[in-house]
């Protein structure tokens, strides 16, 4: 697995120590309106490895929503556009939620799923990525969290996969290019 990668971009203890300063701006954030309700919204699958440690580093009381969005399709790392595969399982209305994806690219994911979690009524909406490629994330696409931003490379490892495969690596790296590029 790890003669795929390039090089190791962000190693695992850089990734904790960055979550954990997240956790406590997230925790600043909605301590303020713990009544309301806090639902973290988590956009499946690459979030699910993130989502875990960041919500044991959380002292609030929260629920969890799962969503399930496509945007690679295959054998290609090119975005053919993002569509929901299984919808939001919990009921936001009037809940504060905080959208939590493994990285912020093109923006068409978050897109997708901000306007369904709007549509369900959500009394806030936030957004929190590990990962953000800045140069192409668009304007219309905020992010209130963000754990790192990276140059527009394939990454892999901490949930996230190319074609499923590498979601179990503990490091964040960057694909071999000849490995995903014809
Ligand atoms: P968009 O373009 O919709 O992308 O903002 C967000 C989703 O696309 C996947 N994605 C990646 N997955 N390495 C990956 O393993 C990457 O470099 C990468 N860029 C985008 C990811 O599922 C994310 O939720």
């Amino acid at each position: 697995m790890i003669a795929d990668l390039d090089r190791i971009l962000i190693s695992r203890e850089r990734i904790a120590g960055r979550v954990k300063e997240m956790a406590k701006a997230i925790a600043e954030t909605y301590a303020a309106d713990e009544a309301a309700g806090l639902t973290i919204v988590t956009i499946l699958s690459g979030s699910l490895i993130f989502l875990a440690d960041l919500i044991r580093e959380l002292p609030l009381k929260m629920k969890i929503g799962l969503i399930t969005v496509s945007s690679y399709r295959g054998e290609t790392t090119a975005p053919l556009g993002a569509r929901i595969d299984r919808d939001l399982n919990v009921d936001v209305a009037g809940r504060h939620v905080l959208l939590l994806d493994d990285i912020l690219d093109t923006g068409g994911t978050l897109r997708v799923v901000r306007e369904r979690v709007a549509a369900a009524g959500a009394k806030s909406i936030r957004t929190c990525v590990l990962l953000r490629k800045l140069a192409k994330a668009p304007a219309d696409v905020p992010a209130e969290f963000v754990g790192f931003d990276i140059e527009d490379d394939f990454v892999v490892g901490y949930g996230l996969d190319y074609n499923d495969y590498y979601r179990n690596l503990p490091d964040i790296g960057v694909l071999r290019p000849e490995l995903y590029k014809s």
